[in-house]
């Protein structure tokens, strides 16, 4: 299993170390056009091999996409990332057109690569990868809702005072601020729904607070995330490298599931070796149903500025 991460930067390194660590891929390779960044990420990462103990080989290489063929699997997280106070949708005009050309350059030499989509506005590069590569929709996949899902248990646990294992939630939608749709009415803790336990008030700022929970690290540190994003993303990996038919919300082309067509947003995806196996239909409520109509709204303006 041959994956590659494209982009050196804290998110694709990061991404590179988790999948290293679960220990399940071959190879890793990393690749950056700054000259030596990506060798030298490759080379730390494979001096904590031996005090991680993982046998997985990683590579890094200076924009030379021969060294590419035959990827599985490859993540695509170039580009800028925001700033405190930007939005993810600010950074289209430059992240659109490096996105284009990865995904071109990538699939000249691994022509069956599954492509993880990490860049942002996160929806609408999914999107662009579609309408510019021609790949079958299945293996095409925008990370975004495992990422937000993981932030969502993260301040369900707060608001819970629980250990994060007894709690399970999910956030579908867009990757934005305004866009992310936290199934609160869903969220249990060891099966019991949530709304047992928390007023709705509490759960209301729950799911305030996993909306803007990209803006309020970008805020603390000055640049967007990379531990949250770079172990959704490694665990988006693992289930298609293990054909482990897993339930994430991703970003995926819509053909009339939940009532759109001709958008990729976040909804529940299996995956398995085939990459989205299955989109799986779930009763929203009819707060959800909307919340959805509005998030695909803000999803589809931001597509609109794509220049196809
Ligand atoms: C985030 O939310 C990188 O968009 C990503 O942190």
């Amino acid at each position: 299993m041959k994956v590659t991460v494209v982009g050196a930067g804290a998110v694709g390194a990061s991404c590179a170390e988790y999948i290293a660590i679960k220990n399940f891929a071959s190879e890793v390779v990393i690749l950056d056009i700054k000259e030596g960044f990506a060798e030298g990420k490759a080379m730390d990462l494979m001096q904590t091999a031996s005090l991680n103990g993982f046998d997985t080989k990683i590579t890094g290489i200076t924009n030379d996409y021969s060294k590419t063929a035959g990827s599985d699997i490859a993540v695509i997280t170039s580009g800028i990332p925001r700033k405190p106070g930007m939005t993810r949708e600010e950074l289209i005009g430059i992240n659109a057109g490096i996105v284009k050309t990865v995904s071109a350059n990538l699939l000249e030499h691994s022509p069956n690569v599954t492509l993880i989509v990490v860049s942002n506005p996160m929806d609408t590069m999914t999107y662009l990868v579609h309408k510019t590569t021609g790949l079958p929709k299945n293996r095409i996949i925008g990370m975004g809702g495992a990422l937000d899902s993981a932030r969502f248990k993260y301040r369900l646990a707060e608001a819970l005072e629980a250990p994060i294992s007894d709690v399970d939630g999910m956030v579908i939608g867009g990757h934005s601020d305004t866009g992310m749709v936290p199934l609160t009415a869903h969220a249990t803790r060891n099966s019991i729904k949530v709304s047992e336990f928390l007023s709705e008030e509490r759960l209301s700022q729950v799911a305030e607070d996993t909306k803007v929970g990209g803006a309020t690290l970008t805020k603390l540190l000055g640049t967007s995330a990379w531990y949250a994003p770079g172990a959704a993303v490694s665990s988006l990996v693992h289930a298609i490298a293990c054909d482990q038919q897993k339930m994430f919300p991703c970003s995926v082309l819509l053909e009339g599931e939940y009532g759109l067509n001709d958008i990729c947003i976040g909804v529940p995806v299996i995956l398995g070796k085939n990459g989205i196996e299955k989109i799986v239909n779930i009763e929203l409520t009819e707060d959800e149903k909307n919340k959805m109509q509005q998030s695909a709204e803000g999803v589809r303006k931001t597509n609109a500025l794509l220049e196809l």
